[in-house]
């Protein structure tokens, strides 16, 4: 092949390993909402009807580190099947659990042993960042959307307790402030090993006819 027919992308391969991002930016705040592919989410009610799952490991493998400043909070999404997963791939990213706050929602959902209503965000902190603000209870009632979709009012909390460049993983949407990635959205960062959609690709040289 000519080289005039190579096509060079920057979308590094799946089983690229796990370092550096490709973006030299890191991000002092970090909102994920992983597609969790703990068993309960692949049946008839789980999200796999709704979107990808990843495994746990391969979430986990994720380096969230390189993303994140020295000193950065993480707050994690994570419901009573995962929770203590959640805890886990938190300290493998590099932030260690430090509280919780628990969304409140205002209909039944399924659950085995208790009917859930509700869903946790972790927080965690890598290095040392107090928060911004010392006001803010544990738990709101805030409405549900549709499935999946974290209540926006938790993108404002996150910015009056820690301090920017904020950046959301798993994203679904932009909100303003937020830089994002995922692959449902237009993502502003790219992950090595990690490939979403939106990823750059530069075509070396347009082929000849
Ligand atoms: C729990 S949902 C996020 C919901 C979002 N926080 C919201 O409020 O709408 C998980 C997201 O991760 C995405 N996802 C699944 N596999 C992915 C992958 N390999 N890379 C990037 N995103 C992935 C899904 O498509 C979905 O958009």
């Amino acid at each position: 092949m000519s080289e005039n027919n190579i096509i060079v992308t920057t979308t590094p391969p799946e089983d690229a390993p796990p370092g550096a991002s490709t973006t030299a930016e890191t991000f002092v705040t970090i909102i994920a909402d992983p597609p969790w592919g703990n068993s309960g989410q692949k049946g008839k009610y789980g999200a796999i009807s709704h979107y990808d799952l990843m495994s746990i490991d391969r979430i986990a493998a994720m380096p969230v580190c390189d993303l994140a400043a020295d000193n950065a909070h993480l707050y994690l999404w994570c419901y009573p099947a995962v929770r203590r997963i959640a805890e886990e791939v938190m300290e493998a990213w590099g932030f260690r659990f430090v509280d919780e706050f628990i969304w409140g929602k205002d209909q039944m959902g399924l659950g085995q042993y208790f009917r859930h209503a509700h869903e946790t965000l972790l927080l965690g902190v890598k290095g040392s960042l107090p928060v911004t603000f010392r006001g803010q209870r544990s738990f709101a009632m805030l409405p549900r959307q549709a499935h999946s979709h974290k209540p926006e009012e938790v993108h404002v909390m996150v910015q009056r307790m820690s301090p920017g460049p904020y950046l959301e993983l798993f994203a679904r949407r932009p909100f303003p402030g937020f830089k994002v990635w995922g692959n449902e959205v237009d993502s502003d960062v790219s992950i090595p090993g990690y490939p979403v959609p939106s990823d750059p690709t530069t075509p070396s040289e347009v082929p000849h006819a």
